[in-house]
Formats: structure tokens, sequence, C-alpha cells
């Protein structure tokens, strides 16, 4: 997979070159690029932003840096175009399944707004050539998109096969497809003892599935206790008449 990130600070994404995206990368799984767009600027003071139209706080990135930046990373057109992915606390919210609908992809793009966003322009000029969804990671507002970008590439890249030793690890989890929208289970490991606390009696039974069956309830009682906007919606209780006798 191609993935092209664009940003005026590129040493953010520097942490991608650790851990599993890491060797996601040297193995070749991955062809990483991150990108300055003030590489996109023509004039002395390398600017990218400006004062918005209609006044309010705060900068807006000029539309003209994204653009060339945009024509040079995806000159394609047709089939076969990259993803343009606008990181933006007005986005679509980013989910587990959004990540593996990306992890099927050839070529993402990042564009990682900083100030107040982007000139609006920009997504609806490059939606005319490449599929462009602006994306936000969670309702909250970071200073800019970057460390959003470095979310999604490590959910996406995850996905990918060959970067994860063990794929069933990638089926057990909290969100993935197939769990029902379950939150995971409690884990535990050795000791079977610690500060006074057990591990639970069952999972030394070697009964698998009583075992399968105490995760599963452990992860409904954790979904309806955190997350119980993941559980489907209980079905309106059927009305029942009763015939009264006269
Ligand atoms: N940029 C600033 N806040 C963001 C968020 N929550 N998601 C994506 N991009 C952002």
């Amino acid at each position: 997979m191609k993935i092209d990130v664009v940003s005026i600070f590129p040493d953010y994404l520097q942490p991608l070159r650790l851990s599993l995206v890491g060797k996601a990368i040297e193995n070749g799984i991955v062809d990483l690029d991150v990108h300055d767009l003030r590489h996109w600027t023509h004039d002395r003071h390398r600017t990218v932003d400006d004062t918005p139209y209609g006044g309010g706080a705060g900068m807006v990135m000029r539309p003209e840096p994204w653009g060339e930046a945009l024509d040079d990373l995806a000159p394609e057109t047709g089939a076969g175009t990259p993803r343009l992915l606008i990181m933006t606390p007005a986005g679509r919210p980013f989910s587990q399944a959004m990540a593996e609908e990306l992890a099927g992809e050839d070529h993402l793009i990042f564009a990682c707004g900083r100030y107040e966003g982007v000139d609006a322009r920009v997504g609806v000029d490059a939606g005319k050539r490449m599929r462009t969804d602006e994306i936000s990671i969670g309702d909250y507002v970071l200073n800019g998109g970057e460390v959003a970008s470095l979310v999604i590439i490590e959910a996406v890249v995850r996905l990918l096969p060959g970067v994860i030793g063990n794929p069933e690890s990638l089926t057990e989890e909290s969100h993935a497809t197939g769990q029902d929208h379950l939150l995971e289970y409690p884990i535990y490991t050795k000791p079977p003892t610690w500060r006074g606390l057990d591990v639970p009696e069952i999972l030394f039974s070697g009964h698998h599935a009583k075992i399968a069956d105490w995760r599963r309830q452990r992860a409904e009682e954790l979904t309806r206790e955190r997350r119980p906007d993941l559980l489907p919606p209980v079905p309106a209780a059927s009305t029942i008449t009763i015939e009264r006798a006269t």
C-alpha cells in the first residue's frame, strides 16, 4: 500500500517509523512518504495560511499549495486513483469498519490541516478527480490533523496481510466486525494471584465452551456498562391484548 501524508510538520509523523508500522515499511508492505506542504509554496516566507473571508478568529490554510501538492501526488485520473482523506474535526467519524475498508485500497493520501483548517475548495476540487473524504477521529479538537493521520494509519496498516504475526488476534478484539459490536472481554496472564487479585477460576478449567460463554457474558456486561450505544436496539415489547371476561 502506498501512503502519502502532507503536513507542515512532517516530523510529527516520525513515530510511524517505529514498531509494527515501521516494520511494515521496512518489509515493503507499506511505502510511506511524508511531505512538507511548504514545498509547494512559492513566496519568500513559504506562506500556507491567511485570514478567513467573512471574518472570525484564526487563520485558514490557503488552497494553492494544497492544490499543487495533490496534483503532484495524484496525477492519475480514472480507476485506480488514490483515496484522499482530509483530517478535520468536522469530518465523518472514523471507525473500525472504515479502517477495514481503507485497508483494501492501494493508495491513501492524508491531508493534515492546521490552524482553523483548510480552505473548503481544496476538498471540492480534489473530489473531481479522486475519492475524497473528510474524516474526524473523535469529538474533540486537536491542534492539527497529524495525530489523526497517525491514528488512522496505525489502525489501517495493522490490518494489512503480513503485518500482525497472528492474524487471529485481529478477529477477537474490540470493534472488530464479526464481534457483534461488543467490547473485548477482560484478559489475564501469569501470575494467577497478584496483589490479592485472583484470575477468574473458569480460565484454568480447560473447558473451552464454558470459557467462551464466560467471555461472551463479560463482553456483553462491559459493553452494556461502558458503550450501550454499540448494542443493537432492543425490539419494542409486543403488545399483549388481554381479553377480559364479561
Ligand atoms: N484535526 C483537529 N481535530 C481533529 C479531529 N478530532 N479529527 C481529525 N482531524 C482533526
